[in-house]
């Protein structure tokens, strides 16, 4: 096979909000950090009709690296001009390359690729052929398995790279470079020295205007079974073997196949947000966004408390919390460490390291230290900030998955049993939903979720309520 440099990028779904939120001005910045290979085109497609200069401000300015062509993912014919348009940038940019990528609603991913592969699109006669896929991947098991099957059709694994872009987060990589290369961490994660872990993905936001698609997805499919469970393994797995896409992929399988069956009634908790009225704020009901039916009971906000039945793990249990309308914009991940009683102090307060993913992304360790002139004991935190090591330090998530794309580095893409594996643990959760047996709480816009949802705790112990700055905590901060 015949590998020049560079690749001709063929965007589905071009002129759409992901596309512009995300691919372009991620291309734009691998542009100015001269990252992008020489010989690069990109070739949006979209339904729409579109001019080239339109076209070039959608695309944030691209300039003559940027063609749009018209197309129907439905209409066969639509991709003999693809093929055509393929076939004539290759030469003009000297690129045997090509990557699809799709950014389409999750509906026409079915079309694309069965075309694609009809169309002999898929064939690495010259180059190579790589398809980039956006979550969802499927709506439930099934579904998922489904599209698994038309991809491996004519896609092998390698030439899949299916984004959940918290993989490609600089702060989500540190977790396993941190857990594994320091001994004063690695030495304790164990249950031995653990006695429970948060994971909180709180967003301030709603659901900005994407009401439609959100109330058919709710914070279950939409953030547990791909970004919260991916932060779960990280957090949980065994050591790889090897530092390779392939290791790490597997021992995150394994923590999936150990998690014990959830405890439906009392370790889950749904919630939906209700309008509020802040003296800054005022925020309408869940069900009164466009698109949202009015009787909606989609749930905005999920909560469980989980466990890993394996050797390193066993009751240790992982509280998970997602929602949106909450009180600020964090995602952090807490190991709490189990109570030191010791001749010093019989009752001092526990460790506690925080992985910080945003904002203010950093760590912090809160340890133990004698109150100067005084018996007592006092916790304080040792932190680290990335802002202390320069400013723009941190890539976003779709520069680095991009680039490592056109390198064909799988690392940071999720797998198909994984994703498979994932909907095997939720799909069980939306059945008892969909039989009326889980609840759905109220809670106002801009708090922290149901106060139910302190009850995963039993009185033992309680969510830590995270600041926008790391080192803040409380019920009540400066948001
Ligand atoms: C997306 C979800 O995958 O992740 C959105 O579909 C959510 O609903 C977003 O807002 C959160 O991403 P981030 O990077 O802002 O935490």
């Amino acid at each position: 096979m015949k590998n020049t440099t560079g690749n001709i990028l063929v965007i589905f779904g071009a002129t759409g909000d992901l596309a512009s939120r995300k691919i372009f001005p991620a291309l734009n910045e691998i542009r100015k950090s001269n990252k992008i290979p020489k010989n690069f085109h990109v070739l949006g497609c979209g339904r729409k009709k579109v001019t080239k200069s339109v076209f070039h401000k959608l695309s944030t300015n691209l300039i003559d690296n940027a063609n749009y062509i018209k197309l129907d993912p439905y209409v066969e014919s639509d991709y003999d001009l693809l093929s055509y348009n393929i076939e004539k940038f290759k030469k003009i940019y000297s690129t045997t390359n090509v990557i699809y990528y799709l950014s389409t609603p999750p509906s026409a991913y079915e079309p694309l690729v069965k075309s694609l592969i009809k169309k002999k699109l898929n064939i690495e006669n010259s180059g190579y052929r790589r398809i980039i896929i956006e979550k969802p991947f499927g709506k439930d098991l099934k579904s998922s398995k489904n599209l698994n099957k038309i991809l491996i059709k004519g896609f092998k694994e390698k030439q899949i790279f299916r984004i959940d872009h918290y993989l490609g987060k600089e702060t989500v990589q540190n977790i396993l470079v941190s857990r594994f290369t320091n001994f004063i961490f690695s030495a304790l994660w164990s249950k031995d020295h653990i006695s429970y872990v948060e994971i909180t993905a709180a967003e301030s936001i709603g659901i900005e205007g994407r009401g439609e698609y959100y109330d058919g997805t709710g914070a279950i499919k939409d953030m547990f079974q791909n970004h919260l469970l991916e932060l779960l393994c990280l957090v949980a797995m065994e050591e790889p073997n090897k530092n390779s896409p392939e290791s790490i992929r597997n021992e995150k399988i394994n923590v999936l196949k150990k998690i014990r069956k959830l405890n439906f009634q009392e370790d889950i908790i749904r919630g939906q947000y209700t309008a509020s009225k802040t003296k800054l704020k005022k925020f309408i009901n869940y069900t009164d966004n466009k698109g949202v039916d009015k009787t909606s009971k989609t749930e905005t906000f999920f909560a469980c408390k989980l466990f890993i039945d394996n050797k390193r793990w066993k009751d240790v249990p992982f509280f998970i919390r997602t929602g949106k309308r909450l009180a600020t914009k964090v995602t952090e991940i807490v190991v709490n460490f189990k109570k030191n009683i010791n001749v010093f102090s019989p009752n001092n307060e526990t460790n506690m390291l925080i992985f910080r993913l945003q904002p203010d992304e950093g760590m912090v360790v809160k340890f133990n230290l004698k109150n100067p002139g005084e018996k007592s004991i006092i916790n304080k935190n040792l932190e680290f900030h990335y802002k202390n090591l320069g400013e723009d330090i941190i890539d976003d998530a779709y520069e680095t998955l991009i680039l490592d794309v056109f390198k064909g580095n799988t690392m940071l893409f999720s797998r198909s049993d994984f994703v498979e594996k994932a909907w095997k643990i939720v799909d069980p959760i939306i059945n008892e939903i969909n039989n009326n047996k889980v609840k759905l709480y109220g809670y106002k816009a801009g708090t922290w979720g149901p106060k139910k949802c302190d009850d995963l705790f039993r009185n033992e112990n309680t969510w830590r309520y995270p600041c926008k700055n790391l080192v803040n905590d409380g019920e009540i901060c400066e948001l």
